[in-house]
């Protein structure tokens, strides 16, 4: 498999180099960014949510950044060994408000970043109030700790679900909400929660709505119990280490018949985090997409996987999976303009490049990894 070790460059800033040189810009304008985070007074951050894929994520770019960080995970889905060295971690579950609001009281965060929460679309359509429980229930009590404790930033990870089978695309803000599963309905009710908040105890907030995060930094990666993502599965069907793929619907009124989605790094969206925390010193709210405003079809993604592995993806045809909307693809044009954030992945192949150098590096992930 071809290696992009200059993605390396991405987080930790070492000397790297691509065969190509294609990353050398790439780390030029992760400066960019860092210029823009540059006018951030260190700041302590709580992160709920920080052992999992995104949470870790950006709790490594808080720390580059010299923020401090502690995390609120229950372990259900996240990983300890996600965490960046350092970090303290409370296991907790956000549905404990008595412990949140004791955690909140101790820690008094200048800012919380809310990625707890379970977020699986297919799962949704089966359990709904799994999803009403978790993330409706584990908002109110965030919120009410936040309160309490003299908090008064909070960004909340929200999804592109929230707009369900939208009218246009690229979606602006503007579009209206209507989710088609209840995973998308429960962050539509957290954001209005979080107005409510906003006006009743003037919490401010920052309500980031992801399209389809993917890719990895050197350290942290995607690691789910069971598998549920198209990249990584189909990076697992490629390399042998998976079943075939499952195309779920081939009948949609798409290019190809297929879903499309706008895929965005994971650190390019934690980076946008750290530039909405800053922005929330001088706003009341933000409401944001995150994406990279291009749509990719699950076939177009399974060609991507091909060119970056060197081989094939092995795939059938299967039914649609209930709740997904055919096209989700992000106007991203407010987060540019508002946080003068840009995305450096701006292509699908370097973002699965990363997601295959993690996946070669973790080939059984974070707790499995091998011992000999
Ligand atoms: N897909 C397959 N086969 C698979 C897995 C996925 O065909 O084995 C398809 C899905 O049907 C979908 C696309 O690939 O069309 C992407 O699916 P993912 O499961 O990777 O991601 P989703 O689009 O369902 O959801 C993700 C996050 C949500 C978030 C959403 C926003 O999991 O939390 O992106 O677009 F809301």
């Amino acid at each position: 498999m071809r290696r992009i070790e200059g993605t390396r460059t991405l987080v930790h800033g070492q000397q790297a180099m691509h065969e190509s040189g294609q990353l050398q810009s790439s780390k030029h304008n992760h400066s960019l960014t860092r210029k823009a985070g540059a006018n951030l007074r260190a700041m302590h951050v709580l992160v709920t949510g920080g052992a999992g894929y995104i949470g870790s994520v950006t709790c490594e770019v808080l720390q580059e950044h010299r923020h401090t960080v502690c995390v609120v995970d229950d372990l259900s889905r996240g990983h300890r060994a996600a965490i960046p060295p350092g970090v303290p971690l409370e296991v907790c579950s956000i549905l404990d408000a008595e412990r949140m609001r004791a955690i909140l009281e101790r820690e008094r965060p200048d800012g919380v970043l809310h990625f707890a929460a379970s977020s699986l679309v297919g799962e949704s359509m089966r359990d709904p109030g799994l999803y009403f429980r978790n993330n409706v229930g584990g908002m109110v009590s965030l919120l009410d700790a936040c309160v309490e404790a003299g908090c008064r930033r909070v960004l909340l990870s929200s999804s592109a679900a929230t707009y369900g089978d939208p009218d246009e695309v690229p979606i602006p803000e503007e579009a209206p909400t209507r989710p088609t599963n209840p995973y998308g309905e429960s962050k539509r009710i957290c954001e209005q929660m979080l107005e409510w908040y906003r006006r009743v105890h003037g919490i401010r907030y920052g309500s980031l709505r992801y399209f389809n995060a993917a890719g990895a930094s050197v350290e942290r990666g995607e690691d789910h119990e069971p598998e549920t993502h198209l990249i990584p599965l189909a990076l697992q069907a490629a390399l042998g280490s998976g079943n075939a793929l499952r195309v779920f619907g081939t009948d949609y009124q798409t290019e190809d018949g297929t879903c499309v989605r706008d895929y965005i790094h994971v650190v390019d969206l934690a980076e946008a985090h750290l530039l909405t925390l800053e922005k929330l010193q001088a706003t009341e709210r933000l409401v944001l997409n995150l994406g990279n405003g291009s749509g990719f079809s699950v076939l177009e993604v399974i060609r991507a996987v091909e060119a970056v592995t060197g081989r094939t993806v092995p795939w059938s045809a299967a039914p649609r999976r209930e709740g997904d909307p055919p096209r989700l693809v992000a106007s991203s044009a407010r987060a540019r303009e508002v946080l003068g954030w840009r995305p450096q992945f701006d292509s699908l192949e370097r973002i699965v490049q990363t997601a295959a150098d993690w996946m070669q590096e973790h080939p059984r992930g974070y707790e499995r990894e091998p011992t000999g």
